[in-house]
């Protein structure tokens, strides 16, 4: 691949072998003259509604507190030292998302969303870190960043936000807007506002094992299929009633141990839950959707793209939208892939739909999964 300009000197490659998950990287002018997407009202707005998830951490008297949206009231903007941040945001803004997807020399199924943060004079999150990658890229004014390498992550006790109880900075940089900084997970760092700033964190997702383990065993509970009921045809008379006899517990465990899980099974499971939508996100189809003979016309005119807060992903022959999966032919695929792949159909790549995937475009459309145009 080639050099992407938002890398600097260095191709998407590089930085994988080289940067991710290993070592910082700090790329100057990363977005050449970028400017901030969304205002303080735009982001304030936000905040404000249920929608977006927002937090607003404050450090007046070098006391941490945190509150959770939706924040109805911001401090005053000539107060120094607080910080909104605006998780999500791609969802809402075309060019948020335009700039997330900018990202996508790494899978959709690892990249999770644009947070924004709007900090005054002074105003950060204090020293701490993360359990995911992140890109921070400075969108206004000032922020100097200190980071370190240590492994001492122990944080201090009692406090609402995670900040770490000895931070050892190495490093320090200033980063001026288009600048960004490259952190891997675990990785200490601390930004303080220089002035009133914006930085954009573009976020990984690398959900626990756990979590994944216990979600694919409600997976499995849905599709497992154990006929019979337990029967003791062979019971012997005992006189210790309330023992429950091995024998019992032998067959269940030749029971149980018939459940298997195939590579299948993992690929549909982990396909639908990458593309499950976050809790708080919700479609809204068109109010007055056209018949399925003029969405065809219209999307044989203008194509057709995916929702911004569309999650569409394949493996092999399973396609995956938003939590659902389905199962699809050679041709369907080849269709279904061009559209996850460029998040949009141009008429002429429409036209080569079958009639099962232009019945599956129109629900999606019906169902504000998929637009026009
Ligand atoms: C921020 O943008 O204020 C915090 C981002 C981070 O440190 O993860
Ligand atoms: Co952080």
């Amino acid at each position: 691949m080639n050099k992407l300009p938002l890398l600097g000197d260095i191709t998407p490659a590089q930085f994988l072998r080289d940067y991710w998950h290993k070592k910082p990287l700090l790329i100057r002018n990363a977005v050449p003259g970028f400017k901030p997407l969304l205002s303080l009202d735009a982001l304030a707005k936000l905040a404000a509604t249920n929608h977006a998830e927002s937090r607003l951490v404050t450090g007046f008297g070098g006391a941490w507190a945190m509150q959770h949206g939706p924040l109805e009231s911001l401090p005053a903007r000539e107060q120094r030292e607080w910080t909104l941040l605006v998780q999500g945001v791609n969802l809402f803004d075309a060019k948020a998302d335009a700039l997330l997807r900018q990202f996508r020399f790494i899978p959709d199924a690892r990249l999770d969303d644009l947070m924004v943060s709007f900090a005054t004079d002074g105003g950060g999150v204090g020293p701490h870190f993360d359990s995911y990658d992140v890109f921070l890229l400075q969108a206004q004014g000032q922020r100097r960043w200190r980071i370190g390498a240590q492994k001492d992550l122990s944080l201090v006790d009692g406090l609402p936000l995670k900040i770490l109880a000895d931070f050892q900075p190495e490093e320090e940089f200033v980063l001026n807007p288009g600048d960004m900084l490259y952190l891997p997970p675990h990785y200490a760092h601390d930004g303080v506002a220089i002035g009133d700033c914006q930085t954009y964190s573009i976020g990984f997702r690398s959900p626990s094992y756990q979590e994944l383990g216990e979600a694919f065993l409600q997976f499995m509970a849905d599709s497992i299929d154990l006929p019979g009921r337990y029967a003791d045809p062979d019971l012997k008379a005992g006189d210790k009633p309330a023992e429950i006899p091995r024998q019992m517990l032998t067959s269940l465990a030749e029971e149980l141990n018939k459940v298997r899980f195939t590579e299948e099974d993992i690929t549909i499971f982990f396909g639908e839950y990458m593309s499950e939508p976050k809790h708080n996100v919700f479609f809204t189809g068109p109010a007055k959707p056209l018949t399925v003979g003029k969405f065809g016309e219209a999307v044989m005119k203008k194509g057709l793209s995916l929702s911004r807060k569309t999650q569409m992903l394949y493996r092999g022959k399973h396609v995956f939208i938003n939590g659902e999966s389905f199962g699809v032919g050679k041709a369907d695929k080849a269709t279904l892939e061009l559209l996850a792949n460029q998040r949009r159909l141009d008429g002429e790549q429409f036209a080569a739909a079958s009639d099962d995937v232009l019945e599956a475009l129109y629900t999606w459309y019906q169902d504000g999964w998929v637009e026009l145009g």
